[in-house]
C-alpha cells in the first residue's frame, strides 16, 4: 500500500510508521508533504531518502499548490494519505480525489477537544484544564471539517495523576505511536470497513 504522509512538525508519528517492523512489507511511504519549508519531519524524510515537498496556496517560492500535490499523489499511485501532525485544512479537491482515503491522528478522544485551533499543546492544555481523568488518541477519516470524519480507532490513557499538560502530551504521544501503525496495518490487510455511520475493524 502506497502512502503519502503530511506533516508540520517534529515527525515522531512519521518515524513511528517508518520504523515499524510489521509495516515494512505492507506499506511504502512514497512522499512526505508539509506546509513548512523546514521541520523535523523533513529531516526524517531526508534520512530515509524520501521525496518531500512543501505545499502552500500562496504561490510562494519553493512551494507547490494543493492542486499540484493532488496530481503528484495520483501519479505516484498513492492509496492512502496520512495526516501525521499536519495542521492545515485539506482542500475539497484533495478530499474528493481521495474520498475515504485520508486519515488523521488527533491527540485527544474525539469528538471532545477537536476542531479549528485544537492541535498539539492547545489540546493537552484544554484537557488538563477540563479536569478530565482520561485522555487518549484518535485515528479518524478526514472530511471537509476539522476533526469531523468517522472514528476508526481510539486508545485511552489514564491522566488522573498528571501534574501538567506536558505530561498528558507525553502519555498520549506514546499511544499515538502504537495506534497509527496498527491502523495502517489494518488498511493494508483490507480489514477496515466503512458502514453507514461506523467504521469496523476486522480482527
Ligand atoms: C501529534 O501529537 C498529533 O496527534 C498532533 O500533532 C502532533 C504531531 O507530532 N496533531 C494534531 O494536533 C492535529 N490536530 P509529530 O510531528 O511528532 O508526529
Amino acid at each position: 500500500m502506497n502512502l503519502a504522509v503530511f506533516v508540520s512538525g517534529r515527525g515522531s508519528n512519521l518515524n513511528a510508521i517508518l520504523s515499524n517492523l510489521e509495516l515494512k512489507n505492507k506499506v511504502q511511504v512514497k512522499v512526505v508533504i508539509s506546509d513548512k519549508k523546514k521541520c523535523g519531519a523533513f529531516e526524517i524524510a531526508a534520512e530515509n531518502s524520501l521525496p518531500a515537498y512543501s505545499v502552500s496556496e500562496k504561490n510562494n517560492q519553493g512551494y507547490i499548490s494543493f492542486h499540484d500535490v493532488t496530481k503528484l499523489l495520483v501519479d505516484l499511485e498513492v492509496d492512502l494519505i496520512v495526516l501525521a501532525g499536519f495542521l492545515k485544512l485539506i482542500p475539497d479537491e484533495l478530499i474528493k480525489t481521495f474520498k475515504n482515503r485520508i486519515i488523521n491522528i488527533h491527540p485527544a478522544l474525539l469528538p471532545l477537544f477537536g476542531g479549528k485551533g485544537m492541535y498539539g499543546m492547545n489540546v493537552h492544555k484544554a484537557v488538563f484544564e477540563s479536569g478530565m481523568k482520561i485522555s487518549g488518541a484518535t485515528v479518524h477519516f478526514v472530511d471537509e471539517i476539522f476533526d469531523n470524519g468517522k472514528i476508526i480507532t481510539q486508545r485511552c490513557v489514564d491522566i488522573s495523576t498528571v501534574d501538567s499538560p506536558e505530561e498528558i502530551a507525553q502519555k498520549v504521544l506514546s499511544v499515538e505511536h502504537q495506534i497509527l501503525p496498527y491502523v495502517l496495518g489494518k488498511f493494508a490487510d483490507k480489514k477496515i470497513k466503512l458502514s453507514d455511520d461506523r467504521v469496523l475493524i476486522e480482527v
